[in-house]
């Protein structure tokens, strides 16, 4: 009787030692890439949507979440009407699977709606409540993309520093620049920012001058800073980008070849391999912190 049930112990044993053996060796979490600007109306939107886009046709699994709380720019740049937001999530009326829609190809969209305010005033229950919806997601997304408001305001920069990446895009405009620099400046200075910084150069020319308006950026940045900014690339300037917002779809699938999508989908992949010539400052490999984490970041920041 005994000897049974010492076997009957040992096979629960191994079958749960097998379990946590594949949990451990299998479970990727979501990697949180976050796009601000210091200045508005810089393409933020635009380049979230696209390389959201950009990053699912290449078979990998994407949520893009709206964490814009003034407009609602995905929805209306993708044409959809979502019933429900992050708000409902957070005062428990609706669970994930509730609030997360399909939006084009395979790409996934939580919008964040009144709930990104919201964060500021939750509470234990509540927050509970959202770290196990948002976990069970944690994983089963290999990149969730953030697109905020511009400025420096509590909640971006609270989105900004709890993210495995933060995107800063500008435009070659000095006063463009000069805010993004003041956003950079504000995230350096927490100590608490242990992510990727990259830079986004929108509307260029040309690709050399996205080049060098980078390069005069980052060495502003190593000398005043003394922090490196990765150029992730830079996306020239299209009036058919503003086409296809009427369109209500991403640039690259109405315009696939043209030279925009084209840079878009280069951002894309250096986010996905790194970007190329920056060995020391990549780190692609660095296993992402995950959806969960990030939310429990962001709320203990902004709060
Ligand atoms: N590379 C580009 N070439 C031409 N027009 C562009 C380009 N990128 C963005 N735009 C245009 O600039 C405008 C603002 O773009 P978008 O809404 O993406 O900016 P944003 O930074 O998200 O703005 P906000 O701060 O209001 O959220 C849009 O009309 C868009 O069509
Ligand atoms: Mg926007």
């Amino acid at each position: 009787m005994n000897d049974q049930a010492n076997r009957l112990r040992e096979m629960a044993m191994n079958v749960r030692k097998e379990i946590e053996a594949e949990l451990k060796g299998n479970f990727q979490k979501t990697r949180v890439i976050v796009i601000s600007s210091g200045k508005g109306g810089v393409g933020k939107t635009t380049i979230a949507v696209n390389i959201a886009m950009a990053i699912s046709s290449m078979g990998k699994k994407v949520v893009l979440m709206d964490a814009d709380m003034g407009l609602a720019n995905i929805d209306i740049m993708l044409g959809i009407l979502p019933k429900y937001n992050l708000y409902h999530m957070i005062q428990g009326q609706k669970n994930i699977k509730d609030i997360i829609i399909p939006g084009p190809g395979d790409l996934m969209i939580i919008p964040g709606g009144s709930g990104i305010d919201e964060l500021a005033n939750i509470d234990q229950n509540q927050l509970q409540k959202l770290l196990t919806e948002i976990g069970k997601i944690d994983g089963q997304y290999d990149y969730m993309i953030i697109d905020t408001g511009a400025g420096i305001s509590k909640h971006v920069i609270a989105f900004l520093l709890a993210a495995d990446d933060a995107i800063i895009i500008t435009t070659p405009e000095p006063t463009s620049l000069t805010d993004a620099y003041g956003i950079i400046k504000t995230v350096h200075r927490r100590q608490s920012f242990a992510g990727n910084l990259y830079l986004v150069v929108n509307r260029v020319s040309s690709d050399a001058e996205g080049t060098l308006v980078a390069e005069k950026f980052k060495q502003v940045c190593t000398k005043f800073l003394n922090r490196d900014i990765a150029l992730l690339g830079s996306v020239v300037n299209e009036p058919l980008i503003g086409e296809g917002i009427k369109q209500q779809q991403p640039f690259i699938r109405i315009y696939p070849k043209n030279s925009a999508s084209r840079n878009m989908k280069s951002i894309a992949r250096s986010l996905m391999e790194g970007v190329a010539g920056w060995d020391d400052y990549n780190h692609v490999d660095k296993p992402a912190g995950g959806i969960k984490k990030f939310f429990k970041k962001i709320s203990h920041l902004i709060q």
